[in-house]
């Protein structure tokens, strides 16, 4: 390694990173999990996750980085500083929902593994270690809560109760660890960051929408996840007189159309959403006896959120009296607003600037690792746009330029940090 040892002759060198690379990695690790339709399909813990993990953990490798793994099952890279202090950390998941796309989580962790890959090359030391994370199910498709590993890390989740969570088969993520062999032997929490950043795509249209290449996040909305059960009565579709029935799926109707009336009625950029909705026994010819659905809730204001939560809960009391059914609710997911390092987000917008990038402040609409590891450090994020706002579905677009322009303001925030 050369001897550029401190932040002044670092400041002479104005590395950027290898738009190749990352692109080709990017779309090595997009190959895995991709199932007949298209979209990527990496649940926490399964096959293909553990494909992907494998295939990350050997790139880490290749880059000298130390791996470890801790026993939530987050990969961890760590490169030396010229000092021990607390490392600098970027990263993100490459978990994926049951229908993803290509970047949502992985251009974070390969834009994390491309800078370190351009400091090697240009033999570039930073006073700081640096750390490049992946954590374990962020998108808490398989098992709830979303951005687990993260969570557990921050010490918002005790780990016993993660590693307990199942699947909709029962099966036990801890479990699932050892199957792919990522239950780690490294304690939760056990690296504190000086200071995390995560670069994402943004998953929305804003950026897009006003002609901007960089988001700068500043905060990030309060999320709540509800699993709501109606317990009612099968029965026969045709003997069966409307008065009489105990329809859990007309139940189920009514509140997803009271959700979405819940959004409105709140406005304020309140968003409302019926995800999931299975029907029992789900046969055409007998009335619903049960029906199980999710709602997710979003507000930058957390009283805001809970006036929704509110208005929600009124509404299943209501509508399960109306139909004389039982309704069972489970709260999948709660967390507050995040507002993130406010000198961070200064560096993220000035590395913008020197690159000549237009950028905008911007709070981000999905839930993201950084919402956690903002509770044990400074955190802040970097988005770039996402082609049609669209995300969480095989069409997930960002342009190459925009992917290379967000590499390139992260690896200089990241510079810049480890030498502060
Ligand atoms: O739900 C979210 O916003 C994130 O994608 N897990
Ligand atoms: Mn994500
Ligand atoms: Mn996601």
């Amino acid at each position: 390694m050369g001897n550029l040892r401190n932040g002044d002759k670092m400041s002479q060198q104005k590395p950027t990173i290898s738009r190749a690379r990352l692109l080709s990695r990017l779309e090595e690790l997009g190959a895995i999990g991709r199932h007949p339709q298209g979209g990527l399909r990496r649940l926490a813990a399964n096959d293909a996750d553990r494909e992907a993990r494998d295939l990350l953990v050997s790139w880490m490798k290749q880059l000298h980085l130390d791996v470890r793994v801790d026993r939530i099952g987050n990969i961890f890279g760590i490169r030396k500083g010229t000092t021990h202090g607390p490392a600098v950390m970027t990263g993100s998941h490459i978990d994926t929902v049951f229908d993803g796309g290509l970047y949502d989580g992985a251009l974070g962790v390969l834009a994390g593994l491309e800078l370190v890959e351009t400091l090697n090359d240009g033999a570039i030391e930073t006073s700081r270690p640096i750390a490049i994370a992946a954590f374990t199910n962020e998108e808490g498709v398989r098992f709830q809560p979303d951005m687990m590993g993260s969570l557990v890390t921050a010490g918002g989740m005790p780990l016993e109760d993660a590693l307990n969570t199942r699947d909709n088969e029962g099966k036990i993520l801890g479990d699932e660890l050892k199957r792919i062999s990522y239950a780690g032997d490294m304690e939760c929490g056990s690296i504190v960051p000086h200071a995390f950043v995560e670069l994402h795509i943004e998953q929305g249209p804003v950026l897009e929408r006003d002609g901007m290449s960089i988001g700068a996040v500043n905060a990030l909305q309060g999320i709540s996840w509800t699993e709501v059960k109606f317990h009612g009565q099968a029965n026969h579709a045709g003997t069966t007189p409307m008065s009489l029935r105990r329809d859990a799926g007309y139940s189920a109707a009514m509140l997803t159309c009271r959700v979405r009336e819940i959004a409105r009625e709140i406005g304020n950029g309140q968003v409302a959403t019926v995800g999931k909705l299975q029907l029992d026994p789900g046969d055409i010819n007998v009335v619903p006896g049960s029906a199980t659905m999710t709602v997710d809730l979003r507000n930058a204001d957390n009283d805001l959120l809970e006036q929704a939560e509110s208005k929600l809960q009124t509404a299943i009391d209501e509508i399960a009296s109306a139909e004389n059914v039982k309704a069972e609710c489970r709260k999948l997911a709660r967390f507050p607003p995040v507002q993130f390092e406010a000198n961070i987000v200064e560096r993220i917008e000035e590395e913008a600037r020197n690159f000549g990038f237009s950028f905008k402040r911007m709070t981000s609409g999905a839930g993201h690792d950084a919402q956690m590891m903002a509770r044990i450090c400074p955190s802040a994020m970097i988005f770039v746009p996402s082609r049609d706002g669209i995300s969480h579905n095989p069409a997930e677009h960002t342009d190459q330029d925009h992917l290379e322009n967000g590499a390139n303001v992260l690896l200089r925030t990241i510079i810049g940090l480890a030498n502060s």
